[in-house]
């Protein structure tokens, strides 16, 4: 799960942490769909605020964990399984003096070194979606506080997809999994959460494309080019991983859900 440099070795088809590892290389901040504005938004429906203790499940960059941490005065551990991840939301942490506040550990998902009942809020960003639900779920809510929020912002379906879209996206986009926002809210009533709160925002977001190109900027944008015509393998994985937005938009969505534990 790329836990090396991209750099000298092929992108294999099927290695999404390949790929987000080489937009996040290229500067793409978040990997989630809606960026800041939505984590924020989901961030209140979890009743994030100061003084509570937050576990950001598969934090990539590290970019979420630190905007929370900052931003409402909590205490936020971000966990990937990603060791470059890691190294890479370590360094914002210290460029941005959050030391305190935040901690960064490189930890699978589906088995959480926490103990029961530890945290307040438990966040996943684009990263249920390439586990196995039902287990990592079961990890989010024992570690969770009863009364704390799960919130988890992904990609969805808008539609029920057909079989040959379920199979290329498993295949293409490395292991992933989703469910429409009925099926998620069923899915979070389930596991056992109450309160369940699923938002679909997919209007917001017309074009994905469109969104990681504003976000990268030019500037963003020239080092991808740069770095693309010295690597056509990443060129071609990186066409077919945006080909299914593009063929498939109709059915692929966005939306967060969110349960508390009793
Ligand atoms: C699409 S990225 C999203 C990263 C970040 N949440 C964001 O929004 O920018 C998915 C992340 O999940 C991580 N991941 C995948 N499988 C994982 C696992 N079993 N345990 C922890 N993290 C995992 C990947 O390394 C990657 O950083």
């Amino acid at each position: 799960m790329g836990k090396e440099s991209i750099e000298g070795r092929g992108i294999k088809m099927g290695n999404i942490a390949d790929i987000d590892e080489f937009m996040y290389s290229c500067g793409l901040d978040t990997l989630h769909p809606g960026g800041l504005e939505k984590t924020d938004e989901m961030a209140r429906v979890c009743k994030v605020g100061e003084g509570k203790s937050i576990l950001d499940v598969g934090c990539g960059k590290g970019v979420t964990t630190c905007y929370l941490a900052r931003k409402y005065g909590c205490r936020v551990i971000g966990v990937d399984v990603s060791e470059r991840m890691i190294s890479y939301a370590r360094e914002l942490a210290e460029k941005r003096g959050l030391g305190e506040k935040v901690c960064f550990e490189i930890i699978d998902a589906h088995s959480l070194p926490f103990r029961d009942e530890s945290f307040d809020i438990v966040i996943a960003e684009c990263t249920t979606v390439l586990l196995d639900k039902e287990k990592a779920f079961r990890e989010f809510i024992r570690v969770l506080k009863p009364g704390g929020y799960v919130g988890d912002l992904e990609m969805i379906w808008r539609k029920h997809p057909p079989e040959e879209l379920v199979k290329k996206v498993y295949e293409v986009w490395g292991g992933f999994k989703t469910m429409t926002i009925e099926e998620w809210r069923k899915f979070f009533k389930e596991m056992g959460l109450v309160g369940v709160k699923a938002v679909d925002f997919t209007d917001e977001i017309p074009d994905i494309g469109k969104t990681f190109i504003r976000e990268l900027g030019l500037r963003g944008m020239a080092k991808m080019a740069c770095k693309l015509l010295l690597r056509p393998d990443i060129l071609r994985a990186m066409w077919e991983y945006m080909g299914i937005f593009r063929e498939y938009k109709d059915y692929i969505g966005y939306g967060y859900i969110v349960g508390r534990k009793i």
